[in-house]
């Protein structure tokens, strides 16, 4: 199993004593498999999430298990924490310009880790960079490399994340609504490309959303968290045809979708130009 989460309950200090965020928390990626998180915000998302990086909030206390590839970041040794965090593991956060440096080119900030963390000559990294850079559908990235932050759109640079997490060939990626903020083509492009990795690598991906229809449309599983606690798991495919918790239900009719009712009238509507 690539990321197994079992009974992780997580409480951080607070003046008022302990405040849990989160609750037996469980759930598995495996090799290959796309997994959704979904849940409205504040009920622990990025929280699970960072565990598996062993990135718990300061003084933070916890119980059960996060593994990845069968070392329990929680509880190993900090030199396997390191190697998890060094290739195992990549996480793609909602911001990017939170996570990237400002006054750094691009081309030095997004081969950092490949050159410093896996002595990696710096030309090849670079020319993998590259050409993850055209997969994740960037134009001119040669020009792109000399180029600094502020030069770059939000979209743009949330590109560069990616392109720059996937270079290090994690086996799995936490993707933290890191699709939200690109327009839906560009989203589109992304997670096409994730889903070729996960086909030809076997990568496997815990995306993080807030979005129950893309969610379901593009995950295996789905596994919906509300107030710190997994409420409902899913196959993806069935989140909007058999909801079997209320909250999912909930949640899944608060969902804007197209009309289901109308593709009689629907053909008509498109040949005369009516629905405009
Ligand atoms: N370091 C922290 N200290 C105190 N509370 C935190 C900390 N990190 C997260 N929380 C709280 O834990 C809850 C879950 O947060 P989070 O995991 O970020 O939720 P989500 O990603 O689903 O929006 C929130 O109420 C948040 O305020
Ligand atoms: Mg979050």
């Amino acid at each position: 199993m690539l990321l197994n989460i079992e009974g992780l309950s997580l409480a951080v200090p607070t003046d008022q004593g302990p405040r849990q965020i989160l609750d037996d928390v469980s759930l598995h990626v495996r090799s290959g498999e796309t997994v959704g998180l979904v849940g409205e915000s504040g009920s622990g998302k990025s929280t699970t999430a960072r565990s598996a990086l062993a990135l718990t909030p300061d003084g933070a206390s916890t119980t059960g298990s996060v593994t990845v590839d069968g070392v329990d970041v929680l509880s190993c040794d900090p030199g396997k924490v390191r190697e998890v965090r060094k290739g195992k593991a990549a996480m793609i956060f909602q911001d990017p310009r939170s996570a990237i440096n400002p006054v750094r080119r691009i081309g030095d900030s997004a081969t950092e880790r490949l050159v410093r963390v896996h002595g990696v000559p710096r030309a090849e990294a670079t020319a993998r960079l590259l050409a993850l850079f055209e997969e994740v559908g960037l134009p001119d990235p040669q020009r792109l490399l000399r180029q600094y932050p502020h030069q770059l759109s939000g979209g743009m640079l949330q590109r560069v994340a990616i392109a720059a997490a996937l270079s290090v060939d994690p086996s799995l990626l936490l993707a933290d609504e890191s699709t939200s903020a690109l327009d839906v083509t560009t989203q589109a492009e992304v997670l096409a490309l994730l889903q070729r990795l996960r086909r030809e690598r076997g990568l496997g991906v815990l995306f993080i959303t807030h979005d129950l229809l893309l969610a379901a449309a593009y995950c295996d599983r789905v596994y919906v968290m509300r107030d710190g606690r997994v409420v409902d798991e899913q196959p993806g495919a069935s989140i909007f045809v058999d909801p079997a918790e209320e909250y999912t239900r909930s949640l899944a009719e608060a969902t804007p979708r197209l009309p289901e009712r109308a593709p009689r009238e629907r053909p008509e509507e498109l040949a005369t130009g009516a629905s405009k």
